[in-house]
């Protein structure tokens, strides 16, 4: 991402922003696995999409209209003890050359600095309860204001949630955005295609997350963008499984949810194969029918639709499909105003997607479900679970569980589907995996 894109995002917020105020935004931190080792570093999405600057101990402000300076960065000094033995950091220097900051200051001296910054300001925007260093510094920063008033000090006397701005425009992509997720999705797919020929029955669950992230990180993706899902059989009626501890078994559905991060990107892809390379019967009649669902949803994705609309038209075939194979009894129309789908298929079909897998951006304006736009880019993913728990269910549908799930960008005429290159119907699927190993 270059940092014209960056500074181009900080002009439109402070575009947004109103009449003199500022906006305050914190680093995420550096979070403790065990004694001294640490997770590995993973930059708040907002300060990132605000700065590419992917370092700790980072406040970030954005002044509009501030005559030294509109982007203020507070970071860690350059330390050479440190960069020997932690590596590079930017330091203060870097912060100006490298990430644009008008103004670049020790982190140490943010509480002497920022409330000359904030002087005058009738307002500040962010995220108010998020970080509890955050408030702290905004809240001394404030006092420090009132106790010099009769100085002639001018305290804000407005807070205001920086998310409702911020969020709406990271819920739009743009075309740089776009590549990157593409670059995810691509990546995630080879991984996925790889997955399902390096499956075979009698292998562990965690030998083929291991194909997974062994795909991701030849293609220079070290992370993935939440823990991935590789769940056999039974495994897969567990929504969020990723113990992914277990054999798989011959006969058995395999369920994967898994993708790559890019750039501080996320991919978010799921498919369900059989183990050993054929579907069963009751499996096959079961995965078409989510399948059907999936491609509904998708054909619903469209500008002008709301939010709701694809999830409605999973649901319709869904409930439908699920009478007809005799898993629900009644009217298809009854059964959906009673929700009674919801034994089976229990989640909603799908997220916004971007920095973060289950992004930023409202659902609802208002009370409306909101419409799709051009540039939005949200996952479509329905599933049927049928767990062995399901007594009263003829026992060839029980222990299976499988989700169908691909990124969806809103495009001007319809949509795009980022993650299409991998197998998806009965047939992709087993000529694929009965091509071996040669992924
Ligand atoms: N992988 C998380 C989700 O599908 O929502
Ligand atoms: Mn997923
Ligand atoms: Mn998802």
């Amino acid at each position: 991402m270059s940092s014209s894109e960056f500074r181009h995002r900080r002009k439109a917020l402070m575009r947004k922003m109103k009449k003199r105020s500022i906006a305050v935004l914190a680093s995420a931190g550096v979070a403790v696995r065990n004694r001294d080792v640490e997770f590995p570093f993973r930059q708040d999405s907002d300060f990132l999409y605000l700065s590419g600057f992917s370092e700790p101990e980072a406040i970030m402000v954005l002044a509009p209209g501030r005559a030294s300076g509109e982007f203020i960065l507070f970071c860690r000094p350059y330390d050479q003890t440190k960069a020997i033995w932690t590596g590079k950091h930017a330091g203060l220097e870097g912060a100006r050359q490298e990430f644009g900051a008008d103004e670049a200051y020790d982190i140490e001296e943010l509480d002497s600095i920022l409330p000359g910054i904030m002087d005058g300001c009738e307002r500040v925007y962010y995220s108010i309860g998020v970080h509890e260093e955050l408030d702290g510094a905004v809240m001394s920063a404030v006092n420090a204001l009132r106790e010099k008033a009769r100085a002639g000090a001018h305290p804000p006397s407005q807070f205001l949630n920086l998310d409702g701005l911020l969020h709406e425009m990271r819920l739009f992509k743009s075309e740089a955005e776009l590549a990157v997720m593409r670059r995810a999705g691509e990546v995630s797919a080879r991984a996925h295609r790889r997955a399902m020929q390096a499956c075979r029955p009698g292998i562990y669950e965690f030998q083929i997350e291991s194909e997974l992230v062994h795909e991701f990180m030849r293609h220079g993706l070290r992370y993935q963008a939440y823990p991935s899902i590789v769940a056999g059989g039974e495994n897969a009626c567990i929504l969020h499984y990723t113990e992914n501890k277990d054999v798989l078994s011959d006969g058995d559905l395999l369920l994967i949810d898994a993708g790559a991060e890019c750039d501080g990107y996320a991919a978010d892809i799921t498919r369900t194969f059989p183990v050993n390379g054929r579907f069963s019967e009751p499996q096959r009649k079961l995965y078409e029918l989510v399948l059907a669902a999936q491609l509904a949803a998708i054909e619903a994705v469209r500008p002008g639709a709301r939010w709701i609309d694809p999830h409605d038209a999973a649901v319709q075939v869904l409930t439908k499909g699920l009478v007809k194979l005799g898993l629900l009894k009644g009217r298809a129309s009854k059964l959906i105003k009673e929700e009674a789908y919801k034994r089976f298929y229990m989640h909603r079909t799908g997220h916004w997607l971007g920095m973060d897998v289950h992004d930023v951006g409202d659902y609802k304006i208002g009370d409306e479900w909101r419409p799709l736009e051009p540039g939005m880019v949200l996952t479509v993913e329905p599933g049927l679970y049928i767990s062995r728990s399901c007594q009263d269910v003829d026992p060839m549908w029980r222990g299976i569980g499988i989700r169908i799930e691909d990124d969806v960008l809103v495009t001007k005429r319809g949509c795009e589907v980022l993650t299409a290159q991998v197998p998806k119907s009965v047939a992709e699927i087993e000529a694929w995996m009965g091509q071996g190993n040669d992924a």
